[in-house]
């Protein structure tokens, strides 16, 4: 079975779906902890419901950056996880974490990479009019969302919408996507082959979207 590690700064949404997928018998992992680096974090309550190990890391308390994710990848690897799962984490990761989990860290990013990175992927997206949008589940390399995409899923966006309104549309999908992406992973089924990730028994789907609708 599948080792999960995962790491979260508020809400826990996603992991929330990880979780439900894994209860449900959809995936065949299980989560050996959940890392905080805010003491706040919604995601707490949903590790405590599901009693599921979680330690907050204060990130204040390390003299470097480099420092705190060293803590993170020994924390990770004390439990022999072997995949480690971003989901609403929002940090950059640095060296001695990715050092740790060569192409074994996945984070879920609320737009369609390579578009609008950071922290604000719906506002960017609604700010600058695009017509469509979505998120991205990608392995997560040095850069900021620039790994190798594993996922996408695309909305269509209205020039009305707010980004509260775009980000719920947006993470009805991050739910459905990122337990999807874990799985293949699980399945072994994923092999990165420079920037593309290839899909054992891949099959290109037929649906897509138009946006405004062609009379
Ligand atoms: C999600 O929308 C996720 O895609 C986004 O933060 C939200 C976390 O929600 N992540 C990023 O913007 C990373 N750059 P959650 O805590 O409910 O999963």
């Amino acid at each position: 079975m599948l080792k999960l590690g995962v790491l979260a700064s508020g809400r826990g949404s996603n992991f929330q779906a990880i979780i439900d997928s894994i209860e449900a018998g959809r995936l065949n992992a299980e989560i050996k902890i959940l890392i905080v680096d805010k003491a706040n974090a919604y995601a707490i309550e949903r590790a405590k419901k599901h009693s599921i190990e979680y330690m907050y890391i204060d990130p204040s308390k390390f003299s470097t950056k480099e420092d705190f994710y060293l803590e993170i990848a020994n924390q990770l690897k004390k439990r022999e996880v072997e995949l480690v799962l971003l989901a609403g984490f929002m940090r950059v990761v640095r060296k001695p974490l990715l050092d740790a989990y060569p192409n074994r860290i996945m984070n879920i990013h609320p737009a369609l990479l390579p578009s609008f990175p950071g922290l604000h992927g719906q506002k960017d997206a609604v700010d600058y009019g695009v017509r469509i949008s979505g998120c991205t589940v990608h392995f997560v390399d040095e850069g900021v969302d620039t790994g190798p995409i594993i996922i996408q899923a695309a909305v269509p966006v209205s020039p009305d919408d707010t980004e509260e309104i775009l980000s719920q549309r947006i993470l009805a999908l991050e739910h459905k996507i990122y337990p999807e992406a874990v799985k293949l992973y699980s399945e072994g089924r994923l092999k990165i082959e420079g920037r593309k990730v290839k899909i054992l028994d891949y099959k290109l789907p037929d649906n897509f979207i138009i946006n405004p609708p062609i009379s």
